[in-house]
């Protein structure tokens, strides 16, 4: 067996964690990520029939059964993962209709899983079906787009317009928009589902006055979707209560879009 440590998906999630931690996206326990792993990726690393802990995950997903998921811990510090992984990540795999996730490795101290799993593999079954490659599903509290949550309308029309006005490659990242969920009671099943919803349309969702999702191919994929809409919103808080003399306007947002060669929120321009 090798070394688990050195496995390339443990150094991109500890690469990932430092980096969006020192960002200021995850103080304290904030945030969580889930990456979607492969047999193959792990067959080398771990005797997949040694389950250390079965968890019960409170709701059902049947369509995950037998999935693998490298997830960060609940109450653990994003700011900590780098240095000690093994009390702060664990890797499960989903079995029961998913009602049970089986730990293979970590959370070593007797620690368990985000309280946003419901959210995460919820979020997982909604972007499987939309795209068969989605493999990550990413949680945080970025400061500008929650600043921008008390004085923006918690609107997805109105939201994903200012976003894509801020920086011109807004529309480019993010053509299919942000979805936009009001203030919901974290860590329940209620606010997965409600997240998977707006899955299937947008890969990212703003959780009113509490964060955003991010979801992808890659690790690189989510965490630039957010660092995106992160950058935005920080324009709009660093130009909101100025006089606006500028805008990119809606015919250069199609411009663009179009040039791009990307599917956009048509609906979401003016005429
Ligand atoms: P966990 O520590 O359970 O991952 O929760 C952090 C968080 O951001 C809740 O929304
Ligand atoms: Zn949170």
């Amino acid at each position: 067996m090798k070394d688990i440590l050195t496995a390339p998906f443990l150094t991109q999630m500890r690469e990932t964690t430092a980096n969006m931690y020192r960002l200021g996206w995850d103080e304290r326990n904030g945030g969580n990520i889930s990456l979607l792993l492969t047999e193959e990726e792990i067959g080398s690393y771990l005797d997949l029939t040694d389950v250390k802990r079965r968890i019960p995950t409170g709701f059902t997903a049947k369509e995950l059964d037998g999935k693998y998921f490298l997830v960060t811990g609940t109450g653990k510090y994003f700011k900590n993962v780098q240095a000690d992984p093994a009390n702060n990540l664990g890797l499960i795999r989903i079995t029961q209709n998913g009602a049970s996730a089986e730990l293979l490795w970590g959370w070593e101290d007797g620690g368990k899983f985000t309280s946003e799993l419901p959210a995460h593999l919820m979020s997982h079954r909604a972007r499987l079906a939309v795209d068969p490659e989605n493999r990550v599903v990413m949680h945080c509290h970025p400061t500008y787009t929650l600043a921008m949550n008390y004085v923006h309308p918690l609107d997805e029309r109105e939201m994903t317009r200012t976003l894509w006005q801020m920086c011109t490659e807004c529309i480019v990242v993010f053509p299919d928009g942000v979805g936009v969920l009001p203030w919901m009671l974290c860590g329940t099943n209620e606010i997965g589902e409600a997240t998977a919803e707006k899955m299937k349309e947008y890969r990212l969702v703003i959780w009113g006055m509490h964060g955003i999702y991010g979801a992808g191919k890659t690790m690189d994929e989510a965490f630039g979707l957010i660092e995106t809409v992160e950058k935005a919103a920080q324009i709009y808080m660093l130009t909101a209560h100025l006089p606006r003399l500028n805008t990119i306007r809606d015919d250069q947002l199609r411009t663009l879009a179009e040039a791009f060669g990307v599917a956009y929120r048509k609906d979401f321009l003016n005429e």
